[in-house]
């Protein structure tokens, strides 16, 4: 067992919430002491740079690969899939749970990665966008987008297609309204609701 494996309860299975809040907390004053950064998690430190003591171990299986790094307990899992493993292919669009740009997949369950601390993600499996299909074997959620052009700038698309995956295993109506209402949280700020929903309904349909 190393150093990190006993620096905090995240490095704990079956962590409950209550207990990376009050490390939040002893970090919020550690950091506040330090930082000019308040509230915002700190970053991971360089090589050869100390751990600071209030940081805990988060061990996630990410597109089939396992991960455990010592993070700041206040790390989003989208900074942690951006910032720690360079999956950027989830995107930060508003960082406050509004606009689904950040949707990625926790055991099969589509959720707002910028909403979830990555500690409390302990033996979770996470699916991203690079996780799904792959140039020349995309999934078919991903080829419909692109037979569709259910996109324009491509900021949103990341999140659309893992809530558009992630609802082919919802118990939602088969019209175009109830794919509408099911990918409310998505929103596209070019407009793309249109070939979006009949991406998605293609793939439903099986066509
Ligand atoms: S970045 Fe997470 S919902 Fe907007
Ligand atoms: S394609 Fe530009 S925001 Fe959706």
């Amino acid at each position: 067992m190393t150093d990190l494996d006993n620096r905090g309860p995240a490095g704990k299975a079956g962590l409950d919430r209550r207990t990376v809040l009050q490390t939040i907390g002893m970090a919020g004053v550690a950091a506040g002491a330090t930082s000019w950064r308040g509230d915002s998690a700190e970053a991971a430190p360089q090589k050869g740079e100390p751990v600071p003591d209030y940081f805990v171990n988060a061990r996630l299986t990410i597109n089939g690969k396992d991960y455990s790094k010592a993070v700041d307990p206040r790390t989003t899992l989208l900074d942690f899939l951006r910032e720690h493993v360079d999956l950027t292919g989830t995107k930060k669009g508003c960082d406050h749970g509004q606009c689904g740009a950040c949707t990625v997949h926790v055991n099969g369950r589509r959720i707002n990665s910028c909403l979830s601390l990555a500690a409390t993600h302990d033996g979770d499996k996470i699916t991203t966008i690079e996780g799904l299909g792959e140039p020349g074997n995309l999934h078919p959620m991903q080829a419909a987008f692109l037979e569709h052009d259910g996109y324009q700038c491509g900021y949103c698309t990341s999140g659309q297609i893992m809530s558009a995956t992630a609802l082919l295993n919802e118990p939602i109506g088969q019209s175009e309204a109830d794919v509408r209402e099911a990918m409310s949280g998505n929103i596209c700020r070019c407009g793309a609701y249109k070939n979006i929903v009949a991406a998605i309904q293609q793939v439903r349909q099986g066509t």
